[in-house]
């Protein structure tokens, strides 16, 4: 039996992570939940949203599974999710973007990953303001997490038989600090002779991933531009609702969807679970139970051809509920 912290979080954190619970019984995966919370939820009985038993419990399971976490825009608390990629060094966040069978998408051959830097960059919102007129926002590279994370996404490529990692980049106007990205990456790639490397620039790969997504392969990138490159992936394969992601460390690993709370849809009852079950599926080949992961993996794309009890954003008329339902039911 292995233990799992489970954090629900916000908006309809809560609703698709119960589906795990329900869909892992189903399963007969032997693990043990220990829910802790964070997050919006939690700001009124803690004073903090992320609470310090939350990073405890993580720290001692090495692995967990979390519902995504509301961040105030503007004012408010600052993004629990970076907090914990921050405090547990969880520095690689993977996003695996793969073209489903039964979606109706503009693509259907998609089957790339983006590998996202996770502790650094202009995503820190490290900043401050001037005076009235002005605000500064500090983006920092470092040759260390530039090389960690590089070296992972090569790593990755070798052991899932991937053939290309792709670094994408601004150098040629943030000359320095992309520059070191850049040339931190070429460096690492004269190690991996057998895996073709290219470059890209951050707008022209925007582009090039619409018109033709099915050339990408491993893509590897500062943390800003890959919150917008995988919400921009998650677009090309049936949108947020079915992808998921991991964050990675060297010892823990949190695995959570791309997505947010979604306001608009909480307490609906029609949010997918899918995003959330496919990061479980990259959990339990985490934990080694890939037998298992590959049975949920059939379950949701027989479900999905099926095309019976999908919610609202995949074109259904289904429910949380209904979805859940299919999925057991082809288990
Ligand atoms: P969002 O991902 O929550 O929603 C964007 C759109 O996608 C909405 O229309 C939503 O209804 C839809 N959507 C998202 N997940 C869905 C699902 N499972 N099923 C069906 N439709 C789904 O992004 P948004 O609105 O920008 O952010 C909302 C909140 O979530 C913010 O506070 C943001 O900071 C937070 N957030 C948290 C993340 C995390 O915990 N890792 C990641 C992204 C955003
Ligand atoms: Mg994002």
């Amino acid at each position: 039996m292995i233990t799992v912290t489970l954090i629900p979080g916000d908006g309809i954190g809560p609703e698709i992570t119960d589906v795990v619970v329900e869909v892992f019984e189903a399963l007969g995966v032997d693990v043990d939940w220990e829910v802790v919370n964070a997050g919006k939820s939690v700001m009124d009985k803690y004073g903090t949203p992320l609470p310090d038993e939350v990073i405890e419990s993580i720290k001692k399971n090495k692995v967990a599974l979390k519902g995504p976490i509301t961040t105030p825009v503007g004012s408010g608390f600052r993004s629990v999710n970076v907090a914990i990629r921050k405090k547990l060094n969880l520095y690689a966040n993977l996003r695996p973007v793969e073209s489903l069978p039964g979606l109706k998408t503009r693509y259907d051959k998609v089957n790339l990953v983006v590998v996202r830097e996770n502790t650094e960059g202009l995503y820190s919102g490290v900043e401050h303001k001037i005076s009235d007129f002005a605000a500064e926002s500090i983006k920092i590279i470092t040759r260390k997490a530039s090389e960690r994370i590089i070296e992972f996404a090569f790593s990755y490529a070798k052991k899932n038989d991937r053939q290309q990692v792709t670094a994408v980049h601004k150098a040629n106007i943030m000359k320095i600090s992309d520059g070191l990205f850049l040339d931190t990456a070429r460096k690492v790639a004269e190690k991996y002779p057998g895996i073709e490397y290219n470059e890209r620039i951050i707008d022209n790969m925007c582009m090039q991933l619409v018109q033709n997504p099915e050339d990408y392969d491993v893509l590897v990138m500062p943390n800003f531009y890959g919150d917008i490159v995988s919400d921009l992936g998650a677009g090309l394969v049936g949108g947020l609702g079915v992808t998921p992601g991991a964050n990675i460390g060297d010892e823990i690993a949190v695995f959570e969807a791309v997505h947010g709370s979604a306001p608009d849809i909480a307490g609906k009852g029609v949010a997918n679970p899918v995003a959330i079950l496919r990061s479980s599926i990259m959990l339990l080949n985490h934990i080694g139970e890939s037998e298992k992961a590959s049975k949920l993996d059939q379950a949701i794309k027989k479900t999905l051809v099926k095309g019976k009890g999908l919610t609202p954003d995949l074109g259904g008329q289904g429910t949380t509920r209904s979805f859940k339902d299919q999925i057991i039911n082809n288990i």
